[in-house]
């Protein structure tokens, strides 16, 4: 999603800084637009810190003064890629500007040239705000479609009280979502996502593994907390960033993983175990590397606990979905395991598909639900996939006429 912020002049622009940062988290990529009296207030270095993109400043720029033909376009290539426009803080000129079609600059230009829905957050003096001026011109906007959020009520800038705060960035943030699309339908739910590998030690420099990169927990991680969901993700060792605005959990071994995992699903509504645990571990983990020798070397190993079915014992309303990686007769083994591990979802995939399992951006899975709910999708890449594991979260806690009969029945 592409959205592009325009900041005017007023003492608020400092919180269209933190704005950005809101959207960000959204998973939204936000283009500033500056008006010059803006630029007064904070500087475009700020906002090309926190966007990593330049940040549009003129209507017409050039390398060495002189325009060139890609500044004078950009406001419609920009005015083409957008989602949405938002102005916060919107000044009384540049609300006036807009009602009146005039384009002086580029971020009235912009506001001509796009057809993407436009927001407008005010913020000003209470009796520029309040001036029949203002608020014929609000008008005009909101009888043209555009969203306005409306100021709040109390302390000015200028030491005087009443309406013209800017909203709060949390409400502006809301608006934008809206206007997207961008549901927050898991703001109820603390999510514990675990993923990656885990690693069982034979000696301080060798270890047991699997080839899991992380990327499926990641991307539930990531998709959870832009539902609105508390996310805590427990990952073994991985080679990605956490995303943003999850708790963070790092650990090694099953055990650790086991600890971290029924510490956090106490305090939580679900768990989605997306780590491929190792199954077995060495008996004896030796103290000091062990020695090459010459002879046939015998390991011995031992089951690790069972994660899912430890944290699935007295789970309540709790939900809990676990993973199927397979190499055969995959229906099967998925559906078992909602039995042997009290499982409300199996994400089932065939590891040996094309394009599914280890290290893939894609996945090609199959859910098989409690409820005898089953659905089968195509490859996707695996944000997407994230999110119909997401959506049959959110389905399994509103269950169909048939389960509520059985539920009564207990
Ligand atoms: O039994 P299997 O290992 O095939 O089950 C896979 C599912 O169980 C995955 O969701 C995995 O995260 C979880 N698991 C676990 N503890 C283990 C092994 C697997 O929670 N020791």
């Amino acid at each position: 999603m592409r959205v592009a912020l325009g900041v005017s002049g007023g003492v608020a622009a400092y919180k269209a800084a933190e704005l950005v940062r809101r959207l960000q988290q959204e998973g939204i990529d936000v283009q500033v637009v500056m008006t010059r009296s803006a630029q007064e207030f904070i500087t475009p270095l700020t906002f090309a810190a926190l966007t990593g993109q330049k940040v549009i400043t003129e209507l017409f720029s050039g390398e060495s003064g002189g325009a060139n033909v890609e500044s004078a376009i950009e406001h419609i290539a920009v005015a083409q890629r957008i989602d949405l426009l938002v102005v916060a803080p919107a000044t009384a000129n540049v609300i006036a500007k807009m009602a009146r079609g005039i384009s002086d600059d580029f971020l009235t230009t912009l506001y001509l040239a796009t057809t993407a829905p436009v927001i407008v957050a005010p913020a000003m003096n209470v009796n520029m705000w309040e001036h029949a001026a203002t608020q014929e011109n609000i008008g005009t906007l909101r009888a043209r479609g555009v969203h306005v959020v409306a100021p709040e009520e109390g302390y000015l800038a200028c030491g005087m009280t009443g309406a013209g705060r800017l909203a709060g960035v949390d409400a502006i943030a809301q608006a934008v979502c809206a206007r997207l699309g961008i549901e927050h339908d898991l703001r109820d739910e603390t999510i514990v996502v675990t993923a990656g590998p885990t690693c069982e030690d034979l000696d301080p420099v060798r270890y047991l593994t699997n080839r899991s990169s992380g990327k499926m927990g990641y991307a539930l991680a990531q998709a959870a907390a832009r539902r609105g969901a508390r996310v805590i993700l427990i990952s073994g060792p991985v080679r990605l960033d956490p995303p943003q605005g999850v708790e963070f959990v790092s650990v090694r071994s099953t055990e650790q993983m086991h600890r971290a995992v029924l510490q956090h699903f106490a305090g939580a509504t679900a768990l989605i175990m997306a780590a491929a645990v190792a199954d077995y571990r060495p008996i004896a983990p030796q103290a000091a590397k062990i020695k090459r020798t010459g002879e046939r070397l015998t390991l011995e190993l031992e089951s690790t606990p069972d994660i899912l079915a430890d944290a699935a014992r007295g789970k309540g309303e709790r939900i809990i979905i676990g993973f199927a990686a397979e190499t055969s007769d995959v229906a099967r083994h998925a559906r078992g395991k909602l039995e042997s591990k009290q499982a409300d979802l199996i994400v089932a995939n065939d590891v040996t598909a094309e394009g599914a399992g280890f290290d893939h951006d894609t996945n090609v899975i199959t859910l098989y639900a409690r409820d005898g709910r089953e659905q089968a999708f195509p490859r996707m890449p695996k944000i997407d996939a994230a999110h119909r594991i997401l959506d049959q979260l959110r389905a399994l806690r509103t269950p169909s006429p048939q389960i509520s009969e059985t539920q009564r029945v207990r």
